[in-house]
């Protein structure tokens, strides 16, 4: 079932299948909730799975503009109150996962458990900032095109760039779909985050972290830091997928988030 929801001052486009304990997926950047096509289907048999657009991204509106990444944090807490859902397992991805953490700060009640896959707890350097910044300002000039070309080979792993055409063709679509100043937006927000490296240590909730062996962006030192810093936590590691194992190896992915999602810890 597929719904526009108001959110404060956007309509917030919403997927979701299933019944039982709700799973919550927060798609990266510059993507839209048709990256977890895969997983709606196959996690949907004894869970409720909803996914979203974020804010000025796929079918939702921007509304009154991103900000910072809190504002992701307060409209995906806002939607739960909609949807009923006091507590939920949160699976960020990337730039999802930059948002779960700022929901971890701002609404810590409301993450049963966390899934962190292919992100990274720190900041930007300020090297990153500053090609963000450029990013965003030749997006706002020459649109979104600016950085399909770009993208695509950084989101996805080398077998999935040799042997999955279907995935760049899907991905290049996702992102041509965006507006140019939400894509601006979101870049500016993500250069803007906090370090959330100090978070780790007071993440007390079930948590999983998966991270594709060929992930370029977020690489899978990046993840080995997250998981020794969660007391507790599990670590997967994707064979053959880059930065979205979940739209690259969706069967591997599915297993270990519904191996995590079923058990007791
Ligand atoms: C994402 O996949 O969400 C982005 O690549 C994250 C980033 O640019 O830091």
């Amino acid at each position: 079932m597929s719904d526009r929801i108001r959110i404060g001052d956007a309509e917030i486009a919403c997927s979701e299948k299933g019944s039982g304990r709700p799973v919550i997926f927060l798609h990266a950047f510059p993507l839209s909730r048709r990256m977890w096509d895969d997983q709606i289907d196959a996690l949907s048999g004894g869970h409720r799975v909803v996914c979203f657009d974020w804010r000025g991204f796929g079918e939702s509106s921007l509304g009154g503009g991103i900000g910072t990444l809190d504002r992701f944090a307060d409209d995906t807490a806002a939607l739960m109150d909609h949807l009923s859902i006091p507590k939920a397992t949160i699976c960020g991805l990337s730039m999802g996962g930059y948002a779960a953490f700022a929901l971890f700060r701002r609404h810590r009640d409301r993450i049963e458990r966390l899934i962190l896959a292919d992100t990274r707890a720190t900041a930007d350097t300020d090297e990153a900032r500053r090609g963000r910044i450029e990013t965003a300002a030749a997006v706002r000039s020459s649109g979104v095109e600016a950085i399909v070309e770009t993208m695509i080979p950084r989101l996805i792993g080398e077998t999935s760039l040799n042997s999955r055409p279907q995935v760049s063709d899907k991905l290049g679509r996702i992102i041509r779909s965006n507006s140019p100043e939400s894509v601006a937006q979101a870049l500016l927000a993500m250069a803007s985050r906090p370090d959330s490296s100090d978070l780790l240590a007071r993440i007390d909730v079930p948590t999983l972290i998966i991270v594709g062996n060929e992930d370029k962006l977020t690489p899978p030192a990046e993840a080995e830091t997250m998981h020794r810093g969660i007391a507790g936590s599990r670590f997967e590691l994707i064979q053959g997928a880059g930065h979205l194992p979940n739209m690259e190896t969706p069967g591997e992915f599915n297993r270990a988030v519904a191996d995590f999602i079923n058990s007791g810890s």
